[in-house]
C-alpha cells in the first residue's frame, strides 16, 4: 500500500513579507492537521469539532482575502482583477464543500485538508509572491480577521 503524501506545512520560503498576511497563510496550513486529527479520533464531540474548523475556515476565507484586495486595491495593484477571480474561484470551491458536508455528506470533508494545503502552497507561489515588497507592514490592515469582517467602510466593490 502507497503511504500517504506528507502534509504541506508554511516554510519560510513562502513568507510575502507581511506578518498578518503570513499568519493568514499559516492559519490555512493549520485546516489540514486539525481536520486531520479529529477525522481519526473516536471524540464523541466529532462533528462539533468538525464544524468549529469549519466556522473557522469560513472566516479565513472570508477575512483574508478581504484583507488582502483591500491592501492590493489601495496601491492600484495591476494584477487585482485576476487575483480576486483566483480568490473567488477557491472561496466556491470551498463553499460548494462545506455546504456538501452540511447537507450529509459527511465524507467530503476529508478532501478539504488537502485542498486547501495544495491551493494555498501554489497560490502563494503563483500569485501572492508577485506583490512582494508592494504589500508591506505598514500599508495592509492587521487588525484580526473578525475586525476587518465586522467594519461595513470594509465592503469592497469591484
Ligand atoms: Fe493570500 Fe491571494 O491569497
Amino acid at each position: 500500500m502507497a503511504s500517504p503524501e506528507p502534509m504541506l506545512e508554511w516554510t519560510e520560503d513562502l513568507s510575502v513579507g507581511v506578518d498578518s498576511i503570513d499568519e493568514d497563510h499559516q492559519a490555512f496550513f493549520r485546516v489540514e492537521p486539525m481536520l486531520e486529527e479529529i477525522l481519526a479520533s473516536s471524540d464523541s464531540a466529532r462533528s462539533m469539532l468538525i464544524e468549529s474548523v469549519l466556522n473557522i475556515l469560513e472566516e479565513y476565507v472570508e477575512g483574508h482575502f478581504l484583507r488582502e484586495q483591500q491592501a492590493l486595491a489601495a496601491i492600484d495593484f495591476p494584477g487585482l482583477a485576476v487575483h480576486i477571480k483566483a480568490h473567488d474561484k477557491f472561496a466556491e470551491k470551498v463553499r460548494a464543500i462545506i455546504k456538501d458536508y452540511r447537507q450529509g455528506n459527511l465524507a467530503v470533508v476529508e478532501s478539504l485538508g488537502p485542498l486547501i494545503s495544495d491551493w494555498i502552497t501554489n497560490h502563494i507561489k503563483t500569485m501572492d509572491r508577485q506583490y512582494l515588497g508592494l504589500l508591506t507592514n505598514e500599508n495592509v490592515d492587521k487588525r484580526p480577521l473578525v475586525c476587518l469582517l465586522d467594519d461595513p467602510e470594509d465592503d469592497l466593490e469591484f
